[in-house]
């Protein structure tokens, strides 16, 4: 049987369907009363979540490629166990390995008040392995609802201390860049990856005018995009993550990486969950980590 077909029997209620791309991506579409949303099996990326009656709050590329082991260029990467480049090989797939490749849908379920939740594992697998000697197990739970919640679940299964960094590498749909600021981050320490990672202090709310690459530090749990032209909040509230990385790849960058879209940058900015640089996360032996975010919109 076809996997596609497999997981319509196991897993298809009313709110859930199921479809497959020509490259045999497979797709899991939720529709509820609160919102819609997409998930992509590779990946466990979100494509997509539309509250009812909103814009997309998740921004996905008018010129995304659904290719095979490629992330796709928008919605909600899965960056783990590193974020960015890996700290010794930069030989090694950018930002871990989990976001290019399929994950394993384990349980669907409907909440008492009627969102709907997606257990999504990681499975094991020797060419991972060579990647990432570590015994580990990984879950990405997501809960569509009024929220959208995402808790990224890691167990360390291995018998000695184990290090990661990790990042929700979230692209938010926006109106336009100009009318938007990125608010709560003020006073944070920062990398900023385009001046060789020189630290840095954020002054006020951020106002993203050119290429910005950074990794803020030691990040408050809430953070706010305030958008002027779709009259809302985009509120973020995160939990086990210290660091926030706010990231527009703006024209130049955007026409090299080919699948932005045209002028793409200029409606999305990603403000990624995530522990990095120094905010490093250190398991030991047994422990248990889940680094967790909730979106919601407030109109204004
Ligand atoms: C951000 C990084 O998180 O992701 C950037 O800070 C990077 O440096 C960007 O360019 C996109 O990465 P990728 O691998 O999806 O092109």
């Amino acid at each position: 049987m076809k996997t596609v077909d497999r997981l319509r029997k196991e897993f298809q209620v009313d709110a859930i369907s199921f479809s497959e791309t020509n490259d045999e991506i497979i797709n899991i579409e939720v529709n509820n009363k609160y919102a819609k949303a997409c998930i992509c099996l590779q990946g466990a990326q979100i494509l997509d979540w539309t509250p009812v009656n909103q814009k997309p709050v998740i921004w996905m590329s008018a010129d995304a490629l659904f290719r095979k082991n490629k992330s796709v260029r928008g919605g909600v990467p899965v960056c783990w166990p590193w974020f960015g480049d890996h700290v010794s090989n930069p030989a090694f797939p950018a930002h871990g390995y989990v976001r290019n490749n399929t994950w394993e849908l384990k349980k669907t379920e409907t909440l008492p008040d009627g969102s709907t939740r997606l257990l999504f594992i990681f499975p094991e697998n020797d060419e991972f392995k060579a990647y990432w000697p570590y015994k580990m197990k990984i879950e990405l739970h997501v809960t569509i609802g009024e929220k959208l919640q995402i808790v990224l679940k890691t167990e360390n299964l291995s018998d000695g201390d184990v290090t990661l960094t990790e990042a929700l590498h979230t692209y938010f749909n926006i109106s336009h860049i100009k009318n938007i600021s990125v608010n709560g981050l003020n006073g944070c320490q920062y990398l900023d990856k385009l001046d060789g990672y020189s630290v840095k202090e954020q002054q006020d709310n951020i106002l993203v005018k050119e290429e910005v690459d950074r990794i803020y530090i030691n990040t408050p749990d809430e953070v706010c995009i305030y958008d002027s032209g779709y009259k809302r909040n985009i509120l973020i509230n995160k939990s086990e993550s210290l660091s926030t990385i706010v990231w527009n790849p703006w024209k130049v960058k955007s026409d090299l990486m080919g699948d932005m879209g045209d002028d793409g940058y200029l409606g999305m900015v990603c403000v990624e969950t995530a522990n990095a640089a120094s905010n490093a996360v250190n398991l030991s032996a047994g422990q248990v980590h889940e680094m967790s975010v909730e979106y919601k919109v407030e109109c204004l």
